[in-house]
């Protein structure tokens, strides 16, 4: 079944929009007929995805920012304001991957950083964006969390706490505003195909597979499929949710799966 949206008119910013699923999100927004500002880190990253969107059509800008400097987030968002009059939609979702290691092992350093990264950025935008949003009447926001958002996981303590924080702070700014018309959602991507999972060897790329319940990798696609849905009417009454879309990854098992080893095991008489 195709399931279509229609965003004509609506001023959508995606933040980490050069590469991945904010890519995926900002070229979906776009096809659905919106104004998409693409912001990220990376100007050739960036670029790069407005060309590909405009060549297919869409309407999009660059801006640059490190979501890490709240200064530079209030300059993004006060530039999508001023050219744009309005902000309907906020997709924040530049994230990076922390050094992952035994947590008493974790670099103090690392964790400062991905700390600023994945959820002061958050706390940042959320801050500059919800004052335009309900100013203007309302808007939707979805914050890139993870499966790490909802669950542990091994060797994954730095990247697991800072989206905890992004969940936690989805639901506390989602009461907040409740009453003012700005939805604030979260997405709980499980393993995604990106660049982001590019520096895992392979041997535990395939673990991770196997460890998923479809035992496949997500598509930046079907993550912006999610995003299209959170931010759209479609989802009017749904405020504060963390939204796993993981193949089953959050369901939980006892650590593993071992259907593998059923046959190296005495069967039952
Ligand atoms: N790929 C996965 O398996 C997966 C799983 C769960 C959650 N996530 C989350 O999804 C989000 C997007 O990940 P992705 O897989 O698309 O990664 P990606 O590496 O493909 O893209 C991330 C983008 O964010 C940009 N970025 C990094 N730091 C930035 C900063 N300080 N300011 C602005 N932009 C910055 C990068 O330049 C890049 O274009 C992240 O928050 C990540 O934690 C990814």
């Amino acid at each position: 079944m195709k399931v279509t949206y229609d965003y004509r008119g609506s001023t959508v910013l995606v933040t980490g929009g050069g590469s991945g699923i904010g890519m995926a999100s900002a070229s979906a927004f776009a096809a659905a007929g919106a104004h998409v500002v693409v912001a990220d880190l990376s100007a050739d990253r960036g670029n790069a995805a407005v060309e590909s969107i405009r060549a297919a059509g869409g309407k999009a800008e660059f801006r640059r920012v490190d979501v890490a400097r709240e200064a530079e987030v209030i300059d993004m968002v006060d530039y999508v304001r001023r050219t744009h009059g309005r902000l309907d939609v906020a997709h924040n979702n530049a994230g990076i991957e922390a050094i992952n290691v035994p947590l008493a092992e974790a670099p103090s350093d690392n964790w400062r950083k991905v700390l600023d990264v994945n959820l002061s950025s958050v706390f940042y935008c959320l801050k500059a964006q919800i004052p335009v949003m309900v100013a203007q009447g309302g808007g939707a926001i979805v914050n890139t969390a993870s499966a790490a958002g909802l669950i542990g996981g091994f060797n994954l303590g730095v990247y697991t706490a800072t989206k905890h924080g992004v969940v936690g702070l989805t639901k506390a700014a989602a009461m907040d505003y409740a009453t003012k018309g700005v939805r604030i959602n979260a997405l709980c991507p499980g393993a995604i195909d990106t660049p982001f999972l590019a520096e895992l060897p392979k041997p535990f790329l395939d673990r991770l597979i196997f460890g998923t319940p479809m035992t496949r990798l997500g598509t930046p696609a079907e993550m912006a499929q999610a995003v299209l849905w959170l931010c759209s009417d479609a989802a009017s009454y749904v405020t504060g949710h963390a939204l796993a879309v993981d193949g089953g990854t959050v369901l939980g098992g006892i650590g593993t799966r071992f259907d593998d080893l059923l046959e190296q095991v005495a069967k039952p008489q």
